[in-house]
């Protein structure tokens, strides 16, 4: 029987008729059409369904939505700022660490909670902090060289690329 749960999807209160069963990744993106969170394997296996809840990286496929709530979820659409992108938004995207995307809001909601837990990772924390996350294109190589840009500050305080903005 579907219930009437209170989500807070970045920053955003949601009133949403769910069932018991319901994912978050189900109700971010067909109840809500936040398609940015992808879906992949829906087990658990691939990574790009992830998101931050209460500023952890989960698996929003394995994560049912009646489960957060009282919780701060943010999906890959609440990273930017003023519509700016993030810092590791805009590093992913000018190291090359996209080719066709499909796991890049997963691998970026991944960053952002390892750095939430630890704002200085070694590049072999990086790369287990990213572990969970499958890319079948970019090698990971350039995804590393990303996170480790935004680590070494050279993402901070520069200009960012303005959402929309030819
Ligand atoms: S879709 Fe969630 S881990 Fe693959
Ligand atoms: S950029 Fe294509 S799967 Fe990662």
């Amino acid at each position: 029987m579907k219930q009437e749960v209170l989500l807070n999807i970045n920053g955003s209160p949601y009133e949403i008729m769910v069932a018991p069963n319901d994912t978050l990744a189900d109700v971010v993106r067909r109840k809500l059409g936040m398609t940015g969170t992808k879906l992949g394997c829906e087990q658990g296996d691939c990574g790009t369904c992830t998101v931050l809840i209460d500023d952890k990286s989960q698996l929003s496929c394995l994560t049912l939505a009646i489960a957060c709530e009282g919780k701060d979820i943010r999906t890959i659409e609440g990273l930017e700022s003023n519509g700016s992108l993030d810092p590791v938004q805009q590093a992913i995207l000018e190291k090359n660490g996209v080719q066709c995307g499909f796991c890049t809001p997963g691998v970026i909601m991944s960053a952002k909670g390892l750095l939430n837990d630890n704002p200085t990772p070694t590049r072999e924390e990086i790369k287990v902090g990213l572990s969970g996350n499958l890319c079948r294109c970019t090698g990971y190589e350039k995804i590393i060289e990303a996170v480790e840009a935004v680590v070494d500050g050279e993402y901070s305080d520069q200009a960012k690329t303005q959402i929309g903005a030819e």
